[in-house]
């Protein structure tokens, strides 16, 4: 009877990569996985650390495991990512409950600590029953202190790349995918004073571009579509050849030099040196197949002119930039150790719009940021500049978050955690409020433009229609109403309801007051039960990253739609999305 394990992911994109690949290894090693912790032999964490609450939603999913081995002693329990690296053993001594700690730079040894926490807990429930799950199979492996090697050691012992390099490109379960992230960087070097990254991933790894070319073809190849690139500090990305490294025939990562940033192109690029640069232009030349790239996050002051300039002259890289700027005031960015100012942030946004904003041909640049309110100190003219840079930088969506003090780092050993609760919380939701407003603008502004989507899948709305329909075991009508008022007057393509279920959410409609229906909405036509089976809602994002909803065409199978990209006419918008009609094709 194969193993039954359920994996539960927390935190960024670079986890939701790790947990692929751990499934995809522990997958072809005979485990089987399914959606319900309840019924798994080994339930394993994927874990974030970057803000206090982050952490809490495991530690109180562990309290909650450490009942049920009281009743089933054999369950072995993983810590793996951020959490266990930076916790370490400690969280062993806390929460006896867990078996397996593994960071997030020793993945690949999991499927022999598994096997070893295995065999462990069955040993223990032998000896002593009784104490059995109070007690820890303690199977260990964290990077720790040597996560700052010297270059050599670094490369020479990254095992990980094996990890990346042996990635089962098609989903366990056979299902067809058509997006994937590829990992271009691990690590970070940056050591903002807020940020426990450089201490969880370790220090900056970029894979050689070799390798990741191959990756890209090998998904594309499985028909992958789109790819977004990953690191923390993705246009950082700089491969030296000269000092590749192979290790058993295969070169290994090197350690991130120190970068002169700036908006020149790297003096050596293309010779014995792979930039960001070249890298975006290698894989577009090179996977044809490819209809999107995208790269995330991106640091304001590595920019150079040369990326951005890449992503202008080949089509199929989406204008879409994610270039975080923490805090609009110089004083606290030099506090965070960002390394920019205010206005050499801004003078970045207005470079990138120069080149790359080209709303005339229906690909406008979309931006988009991340804040925290209330870093140790911060005064409200601080804030108020904070407020008037996000005004200026215009971005189609921000993240912004409360500072929450992380141990280890150099802002929660020198700055005291001084801005109070009420505060940071004011401050959050003005910050969110005026983000609101300019996201609705940005969104509206694409109304009556034809934008290019790629279509993800039917939207959450139609995919909770499929599923009451299941479960009703209602026979689908081979044809039915159209499903939106304007739909009777030939304009089928326009979508509804993609924020919430207005059956059971009836004053939210993702139309917001772009959408005449919105007023008389109780007689919305998905607020009442008759659901149609024409055409079908579907999901999809520009190259700028707005979410677009749509419905297929009526004639058209809906699932082929899926991994495509299609032009479609924008008819109306709201703060979320956008709303349209795609062109028959
Ligand atoms: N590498 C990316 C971001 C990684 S963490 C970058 O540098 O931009 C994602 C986001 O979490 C950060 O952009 C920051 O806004 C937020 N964050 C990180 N540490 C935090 C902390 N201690 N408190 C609150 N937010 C934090
Ligand atoms: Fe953290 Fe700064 Fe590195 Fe981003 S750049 S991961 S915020 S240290
Ligand atoms: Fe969290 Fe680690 Fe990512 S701390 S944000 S999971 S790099």
């Amino acid at each position: 009877m194969p193993r039954r394990v359920y994996l539960e992911t927390f935190g960024c994109q670079m986890n939701e990569l790790d947990s692929e690949l751990v499934t995809g290894q522990l997958h072809a090693l005979g485990y089987r996985f399914t959606p319900r912790p309840d019924e798994a032999d080994v339930v394993l964490y994927n874990t974030c650390s970057v803000r206090e609450h982050a952490e809490q939603k495991v530690w109180s999913r562990l309290g909650e495991l450490a009942i049920r081995k009281r009743s089933d002693p054999g369950l072995v329990v993983g810590v793996l990512g951020c959490m266990a690296e930076r916790d370490g053993v400690d969280l062993i001594r806390r929460m006896p409950v867990v078996d397996v700690l593994v960071g997030p730079a020793e993945l690949d040894k999991l499927p022999t600590l598994l096997d070893n926490a295995l065999r462990t807990r069955e040993s223990l429930i032998a000896e002593a029953p009784d104490h059995a799950p109070a007690r820890s199979a303690r199977q260990v492996a964290l990077q720790g202190d040597a996560s700052r090697r010297t270059v050599t050691l670094a490369a020479a012992e990254d095992s990980l790349e094996f990890l990346d390099l042996s990635r089962a490109v098609s989903p366990i379960d056979g299902s067809a995918r058509h997006s994937a992230y590829v990992r271009i960087t691990r690590g970070c070097n940056k050591f903002c004073t807020y940020c426990v990254v450089p201490f969880t991933r370790g220090a900056e790894i970029h894979r050689p571009p070799d390798h990741i070319l191959e990756e890209c073809r090998r998904l594309a190849d499985a028909g992958v579509r789109e790819i977004t690139l990953l690191g923390q500090t993705v246009n950082h990305y700089r491969f030296e050849h000269g000092a590749a490294v192979s290790v058993r025939g295969v070169t290994q990562p090197q350690k991130g030099r120190a970068f002169k940033g700036g908006h020149a192109r790297d003096p050596l690029a293309g010779v014995s040196v792979t930039t960001f640069a070249d890298l975006l232009a290698r894989i577009h030349e090179r996977v044809p197949a490819l209809s999107r790239l995208r790269f995330v996050t991106s640091y304001p002051r590595d920019f150079g002119d040369d990326a951005l300039d890449a992503i202008r002259d080949h089509p199929r890289i989406c204008r879409y930039l994610h270039v975080p700027a923490q805090s609009g005031s110089d004083r606290l960015l030099k506090l965070m150790n960002r390394g920019y100012s205010a206005p050499e942030y801004l003078d970045f946004i207005d470079r990138a719009r120069a080149r790359l904003d080209q709303p005339e041909i229906g690909r406008p640049l979309m931006i988009s940021g991340d804040f925290i309110v209330g870093f140790p100190t911060e005064t409200d003219d601080d804030f108020a500049a904070t407020v008037a840079l996000l005004r200026r930088a215009r971005y189609k969506n921000a993240f912004i978050f409360k500072y929450s003090p992380r141990p280890g780092t150099v802002a929660f050993d020198k700055l005291a955690d001084d801005v109070p609760e009420s505060v940071k919380r004011r401050r959050n939701n003005e910050l969110l409020a005026l983000q609101s407003d300019i996201s609705d603008e940005i969104s509206r502004a694409q109304v009556g433009r034809t934008l290019d989507v790629f279509v993800e899948g039917p939207s959450k709305h139609e995919t909770k229609r499929r599923a009451r329909r299941a479960e009703a075991r209602e026979p689908l009508p081979p044809h039915s109403p159209p499903a939106h008022p304007r739909a009777h007057a030939g304009l089928v393509g326009l979508t509804i309801c993609g924020r919430a279920d207005p059956t059971t959410d009836p004053d939210h409609c993702s139309h917001g007051a772009a959408c005449s229906t919105v007023a008389s909405h109780r007689s919305h036509p998905h607020a009442d039960t008759p659901h149609t089976h024409g055409p079908v809602q579907l999901v999809g994002r520009t190259d700028g990253d707005l979410i677009v909803h749509f419905q297929a065409p009526a004639g058209a199978a809906p699932e082929s739609w899926i991994g495509r990209t299609v032009p479609v006419q924008i008819e109306a918008a709201d703060r979320l999305s956008l709303h349209g009609t795609a062109a028959a094709g």
